[in-house]
């Protein structure tokens, strides 16, 4: 007897379903995503073209990034390449795994290739004595100084974990992820007594192995033993996929990270890997970007004591509600309530004001570009960084800028956000002293 079409149906959907979660069908999503290999890979890829030769970020600096980044069109690859494959119930997690893997490796393709060029500099450089601009000396002082700060809040945790895990014969476990060439993790060690580095077990965690020779002859220096040197490739997005960092979960005493976990689009994914990471009672303690100038390419500074939404899409002012159109995000003049927070206004007038310096304008252009700014504020004109740019095209910059990957930066309110919904319970943020910019958070598990 025939089988009546309705069943036939859904036996063949119940086999769709059956096959997308199949682990044969997690390696072809790979396959396709990662390599382009396979049944829909080619298309695949084709997708993801347009986006991997996108300017990134397109309103920003304009550069050339060519990081293929989920966090272009959130999750809207999610259908294509369901369609692509021809398998309509694989899991999305599936897919934004691979999306993730996709990520991580052609940023790292990217970083080494940035860093390739900075030899090459280097050489063409050599002999000629740059003299730095004030703005260059500012930033530095300021990250230097937040490495320095941060160093000694997660230093502290450490020596206070050292003395009982000492006695139970354990080492003290501390973990930097997205180490780079250790700005992070020196400053931490360095504040910790020679006695002290001999009993700390440090994990260096970078998608990048590129400066992993760095950070082994920097820690060898400050005197960690060489045996309880771990240096691990993996990404922020599948950490515990590693499987030396799995041998590591829920031992971990102490996490931290600078400057770094911007990187990953959603935080909330980082979280919860550092979450299963940590022992119970461990600690969280990282820094960061913070400033909303990347909500959108047109920021409309808000009324004076509206609320503005975290994301900037929308702000409240009495008793109304007001939404912005497509490409546009409000920026909030409310001063800051804590100490040392500055309002979203001052944040984005640093930040945007910064760019111009790192993308090697003079002093005077910054200057400049500082009264553009203000005279847009009050004449109430929305404020358009790479237009502005633009303007600055025709004019040399002092020298060729360095500065190749710009990133998502998150307000204090994204991250607190994600902290809050990691299940870990979180502390304040620190504001930083010396920038509207820099944040320094930490939460426990
Ligand atoms: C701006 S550097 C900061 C390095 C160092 N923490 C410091 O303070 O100088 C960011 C680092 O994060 C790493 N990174 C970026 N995305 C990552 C990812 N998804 N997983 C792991 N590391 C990543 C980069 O390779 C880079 O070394």
């Amino acid at each position: 007897m025939p089988v009546p079409y309705a069943r036939r149906l859904s036996a063949s959907t119940a086999k769709k379903k059956k096959e997308a979660n199949s682990a044969v069908m997690r390696k072809k999503v790979m396959d396709a995503v990662v390599h382009g290999k396979g049944k829909g890979g080619r298309t695949i890829q084709s997708h993801l073209e347009a986006t991997r030769t996108q300017a990134y970020p397109t309103h920003m600096l304009g550069n050339k990034s060519k990081v293929p980044r989920e966090s272009y069109q959130g999750w809207g690859h999610i259908p294509t390449v369901r369609k692509a494959i021809g398998n309509p119930h694989i899991p999305g997690r599936v897919i934004k795994e691979a999306l993730y893997e996709r990520s991580a490796k052609a940023y790292e393709a990217e970083w080494n290739a940035a860093a390739r060029k900075g030899k090459l500099k280097a050489s063409a450089k050599a002999g000629t004595k740059q003299k730095m601009d004030q703005w260059a000396k500012d930033i530095t002082r300021n990250i230097t100084n937040a490495n320095a700060r941060n160093g000694q809040f997660v230093a502290n945790e450490v020596k206070r974990r050292i003395g009982a895990n000492d006695k139970a014969g354990r080492l003290t476990t501390l973990v930097d992820l997205g180490s780079g060439a250790g700005k992070t993790i020196f400053p931490t060690v360095e504040k910790l007594s020679p006695s002290q580095r001999k009993k700390v077990r440090v994990t260096c965690v970078d998608v990048s192995s590129k400066d992993f020779p760095t950070i082994k002859k920097g820690l060898l220096a400050l005197g960690v033993p060489k045996e309880n040197i771990l240096l691990i490739k993996a990404s922020f997005g599948s950490l515990l996929k590693n499987p030396k960092l799995r041998s590591l979960a829920g031992e971990a005493d102490v996490v931290t990270s600078g400057a770094a976990l911007h990187h990953m689009s959603r935080s909330e994914t980082v979280f919860s890997e550092v979450q299963k990471l940590l022992k119970k009672g461990g600690s969280f303690k990282f820094w960061d970007w913070s400033h909303p100038t990347w909500r959108a390419p047109n920021l409309v500074i808000a009324p004076k004591g509206a609320e503005v939404s975290i994301n900037g899409r929308a702000y409240k002012h009495n008793g109304k509600i007001v939404r912005g159109k497509s490409g546009m995000a409000f920026i909030s003049q409310r001063p800051g309530k804590r100490r040392n927070l500055r309002s979203e206004l001052a944040q984005t007038r640093e930040m945007l004001s910064t760019w111009v310096s790192l993308l090697n304008f003079s002093a005077k252009e910054k200057q400049a570009f500082r009264q553009w700014f203000d005279r847009r504020v009050e004449s109430g004109k929305p404020i358009n960084f790479e237009s502005y740019l633009k303007r600055l095209q025709g004019k040399r910059p002092s020298k060729k800028a360095e500065i190749e990957v710009m990133e998502a930066h998150k307000t204090w309110q994204n991250y607190s956000r994600a902290l809050k919904g990691s299940g870990m319970n979180f502390g304040r943020p620190v504001f930083s002293p010396d920038s509207g910019l820099l944040v320094h958070y930490s939460a426990k598990k």
